[in-house]
């Protein structure tokens, strides 16, 4: 299975940040062979630093999009201007896009549906509140997330999408899921590809963790089954951090 550490810097970093944070990372990531790393900046620093990226492994990512191709919404971005700014990936579904803007299972469905009919990869997130979890309902969250997401997807269509298990409790948080409550919520999410679709899309399926990744809790997690890889917010901000958890990735 590919291992993939992704950064998702939220509304961090400006151009000039993110230009010199790439430039580094780039350098610092010259003899990582094994392992996919995907940048998600600001909308505004997504072309910019693209230049950077071209003759390197790290691949270039944006936090949301909408779905219509064009027209009058206004603040929004569509996923064929993401392409042309060079990107290849998305994150969808992101719970601050659930949570604090409110996005619906069937906006966001939408989304995935026109990211993958323009030739974007989706990032696509499922997590439980922790209310949700105390009440024991974790099960069923990430399984009402998954089937709206995956509903009607092509094996096709599915092999090229990435998911993303963030618990919201353990997003900026400090607190992460033990390697025990990531492997539960992963092998859940593993089975229902497998039920959809096949072993073989299920097994090649990433499957990333993202709460509170850090340099210090990094190699339990990618050492527990079924982690593929990481989607990294607050330590993603530091290059040194960064590149020290995606060393590890490389390492395991
Ligand atoms: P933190 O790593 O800051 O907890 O954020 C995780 C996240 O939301 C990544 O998408």
């Amino acid at each position: 299975m590919r291992k993939i550490v992704a950064a998702n810097w939220k509304m961090n970093k400006d151009i000039k940040e993110s230009f010199e944070f790439t430039d580094t990372l780039v350098k610092n990531l010259l003899n990582i062979k094994q392992t996919e790393v995907i940048l998600c900046p600001p909308y505004t620093s997504l072309f910019y630093i693209s230049e950077l990226l071209k003759t390197g492994p790290v691949a270039l990512g944006a936090q949301n999009m909408h779905f219509e191709k064009s027209g009058a919404f206004t603040g929004e971005i569509s996923g064929s201007m993401l392409k042309s700014s060079n990107c290849e990936l998305v994150i969808l579904g992101h719970s601050e896009r659930r949570h604090v803007f409110n996005e619906s299972d069937k906006t966001i469905k939408k989304k995935i549906d026109e990211a993958l009919a323009i030739g974007l990869k989706p990032i696509i997130c499922v997590g439980e509140k922790i209310e949700e979890r105390k009440a024991e309902k974790t099960s069923q969250v990430i399984e009402n997330q998954y089937n709206a997401a995956f509903a009607g997807l092509t094996e096709e269509q599915t092999s090229k999408c990435i998911i993303a298990y963030e618990p919201v409790w353990a997003i900026g948080t400090g607190l992460t899921a033990t390697p025990e409550q990531a492997s539960e919520a992963h092998s859940l999410i593993r089975n229902l590809v497998k039920q959809q679709y096949n072993e073989n899309i299920a097994n090649n399926m990433p499957i990333l963790y993202g709460g509170s990744v850090k340099a210090n809790n990094a190699e339990e997690l990618i050492n527990t089954k079924h982690i593929d890889g990481f989607l990294v917010g607050g330590a993603s901000l530091k290059v040194e951090s960064f590149t020290e958890i995606i060393q590890i990735v490389e390492n395991k």
